[in-house]
């Protein structure tokens, strides 16, 4: 299992309980592990009460974070900066406030959650990371955000001169530079130590754009962990023609989850608990976690 292990799929289908239920177990088996989540419905404080934008341990080997939008620009403001500003509004129409234009760019709060994730994995503090990634559409333009900001600094040369004249004290070249290698260095986290687990549920929309979703990080280059089909009705059904039908329909989709990704399938239970809590989600990640050498649908 890679360092980074990233959690996506269409929104709603178990993202956070499957991220959490993951993270949990791995602490428990002794590994020192950050739960970070930039899903903003805030489903996490459910699981672990009183997470916020600060990393909070919440038990032996396990620390949480909820990054915020907010959070994570002003973290970035902090750091960079009055020079972030100024690069920023020179490459953009001037009569519109500073502060809304790095908020505005394409791509920009991406790169700085992903800033974020590269730092925590350099730390040296952490030897798993898992992240609750925001749902899929948000997740693959995160992973356009990357190539869109290479494009971008490809272009460095005529950007240094564009601003020299206009930065003072600042060195164009050097800041260019930072921010050339910062996304190199995302880039390669991305491809060489993040693996992304993939979740569904068995129904059409999730599947469809599970498997999509698939597809494109392969094509990013971001190897598949596990593709988790989550949510599964038991076979002992109540003699019901509604669950009957469901049920069908479920298998038929999970015959297309289990085609598009053979190798990494894990099936999780749909769970009859009120509330998901640490004994439920501890059944999920012994399943997550049961087999990694393949397929458990079989
Ligand atoms: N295996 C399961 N059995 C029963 N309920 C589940 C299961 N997995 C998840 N749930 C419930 O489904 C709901 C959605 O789950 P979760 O919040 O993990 O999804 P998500 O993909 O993170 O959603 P979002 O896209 O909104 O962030 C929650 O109420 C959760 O408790
Ligand atoms: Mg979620």
């Amino acid at each position: 299992m890679r360092a980074l292990t990233l959690i996506t799929g269409k929104g709603g289908v178990g993202k956070t309980t499957v991220a959490s239920a993951l993270a949990l177990e791995l602490s428990r088996r002794g590994k020192e592990v950050l739960l970070v989540s930039t899903d903003p419905s805030g489903a996490l404080a459910q699981i672990f009460p009183g997470v916020g934008d600060e990393v909070r341990r919440v038990a032996k080997g396990l620390s949480v974070v909820e990054l915020t939008r907010r959070a994570v620009l002003a973290r970035w403001r902090r750091r960079f900066g009055e020079e972030i500003y100024q690069v920023v509004s020179s490459l953009l129409p001037l009569e519109r406030d500073v502060l809304d234009y790095i908020e505005g760019v394409p791509g920009i709060e991406q790169e700085f959650m992903l800033s974020y994730l590269l730092e925590a994995a350099n730390s040296g503090e952490y030897a798993q990371i898992v992240w609750d990634a925001a749902p899929t559409a948000a997740t693959l333009s995160l992973l356009e955000a990357q190539r869109l900001f290479y494009s971008h600094l490809t272009q460095a040369h005529k950007l240094y001169l564009k601003l020299r004249g206009y930065l003072k004290g600042a060195d164009p070249s050097q800041l260019i530079e930072g921010w050339r290698r910062l996304t190199l260095d995302i880039l390669e986290m991305l491809r060489t130590r993040s693996e992304a687990w993939v979740v569904a549920q068995p129904e059409r929309l999730p599947v469809v754009q599970g498997l999509e979703l698939m597809q494109a990080l392969r094509e990013f280059g971001i190897p598949l962990g596990k593709a988790v089909l989550n949510r599964f009705l038991p076979e002992d059904c109540p003699r019901c023609g509604p669950y009957q039908s469901k049920l069908a329909r479920q298998r038929r989709w999970a015959e297309s989850w289990y085609a598009g990704c053979p190798q990494n399938s894990v099936t999780l239970p749909e769970l009859t608990k009120e509330t998901i809590d640490r004994e439920a989600l501890r059944e999920l990640a012994l399943l997550l976690l049961e087999d990694d050498s393949g397929s458990t649908h079989a």
